[in-house]
């Protein structure tokens, strides 16, 4: 195949060694083909932001899998042959993750890949997985062209459609809202999906977007999106964006006397948000697939065994790297050989499988119908205010 010259094939140790990719827990046996006969570990492929202004997202998840792949491991791991787990850094960068996951499927040779958080990225490394046959599982990619990449791409979380939704029925009901506005990520398909999804959701409740304003990832400035935004005499502000930027725009926006409630989806969830927005961001409001508090035995378990391990609470990015990860293993257990098309069935057929994230059976989209919850930012974490399930 012209794509990939044999002089590349033949070195991945070098290659590795030689690109940016970080290597996590590597064994004996990392690099060498963990999908093929005669291999006493079963390679699994990471990729994710372990750097750039969504760092957390990366970080978070990895530590939720690393610790899933302890506790299977400990218990015998999978047909008693150990996961190992290789971790590529994509640096939150679209052409990185397009780059890593096809190290990881032709020259590691993974049986199967974890990530991306980041929709636009699962969307990149998405296709390269598809193509080789390689199943892949998001762990937390809400928007809804991620799976539709092929029968090879799963996700282990809710999607955007039902988000969105959660978000304006919050807004509508909780805040009494009649008049949104919205500033979005016009770079990100998950944030221009998640707009289009609110404002559908919030008109259903009676309510009107008066505008929608856009800005792009890293901008520093939203100072006349914000000037037409107070002109515009609304009682909610929904910001579908990730942390780093909605931290910068919390802060611009009581600069500018700006006193109404924000709403945003799962993208806020990071330590470093209350960090970056401080005070503005306190009161404001957002959906996500966990909450640390609730009280469900499955997420007492996990809190307290990540609580033990990293000596922090885990987000919701960890939670869903932990769910990723365990539900890819019960579908190994499962399948009949770790061949990708053995392995895509299996994970399809996951049923009722008790997740920290709420129970997870993967449906004819690959997606999986889930609660989600709403936290409200008090005294610089998130905590539980309501919890909404899928018809409600
Ligand atoms: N859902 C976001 C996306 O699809 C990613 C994300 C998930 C961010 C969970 C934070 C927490 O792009």
């Amino acid at each position: 195949m012209a794509l990939f010259p044999r002089a590349l094939r033949l070195a991945p140790i070098l290659l590795a060694l030689a690109c940016s990719g970080q290597t996590a827990d590597k064994g004996p046996d990392a690099g060498q083909g963990g999908g093929e006969h005669g291999s006493d570990v079963i390679l699994v492929g990471e990729y994710g932001s372990m750097t750039g202004a969504e760092a957390t997202f990366g970080q978070s998840t990895h530590n939720g899998i690393m610790l899933a792949i302890e506790e299977i491991n400990a218990a015998g791991g999978v047909g008693g042959k150990k996961i190992e787990l290789k971790t590529y850094d994509d640096a939150g960068k679209t052409q990185e993750a397009g780059t890593v996951v096809t190290r990881l499927v032709t020259e590691d040779k993974v049986v199967a890949v974890l990530g991306e958080v980041n929709s636009k990225l699962s969307l990149a490394g998405g296709r390269i997985a598809q193509q080789f046959g390689v199943p892949m599982v998001s762990p937390s990619s809400t928007n809804a062209q991620v799976t539709q990449v092929g029968d090879m791409i799963f996700r282990v979380c809710f999607v955007d459609e039902f988000q969105g939704f959660v978000g304006a029925k919050f807004a509508a009901e909780n805040l009494q809202a009649k008049k949104a506005a919205i500033l979005y990520d016009q770079g990100s398909p998950y944030s221009k999906g998640l707009k289009d999804d609110f404002t559908k959701a919030f008109v259903g409740f009676g309510g009107e977007v008066v505008t929608d304003q856009a800005y792009t990832t890293g901008d520093q400035d939203f100072g006349a999106q914000l000037t037409s935004i107070k002109q515009a005499g609304v009682d909610v502000i929904y910001l579908p964006g990730y942390y780093t930027d909605v931290g910068n725009i919390a802060i611009q926006m009581r600069a500018q006397g700006i006193t109404v409630p924000m709403v945003g989806g799962d993208g806020w969830d990071s330590s470093k948000l209350a960090e970056i927005g401080g005070p503005a961001i306190e009161g404001s409001y957002y959906s996500n697939h966990y909450a640390a508090e609730e009280d469900r035995p499955e997420v007492k378990a996990f809190v307290k065994a990540f609580t033990d391990k990293y000596g922090a609470t885990p987000d919701g990015l960890a939670a869903l790297g932990y769910d990723a990860a365990r539900v890819l293993a019960d579908a190994m257990k499962r399948s009949p050989s770790l061949g990708g098309k053995d392995l895509a069935k299996a994970i399809a057929e996951t049923k009722d499988f008790p997740g920290v994230t709420g129970h997870i059976t993967i449906d004819d989209h690959r997606n999986a119908q889930k609660p989600a919850v709403v936290v409200e930012m008090k005294g610089g974490a998130p905590h539980f205010v309501a919890s909404v399930a899928p018809g409600q």
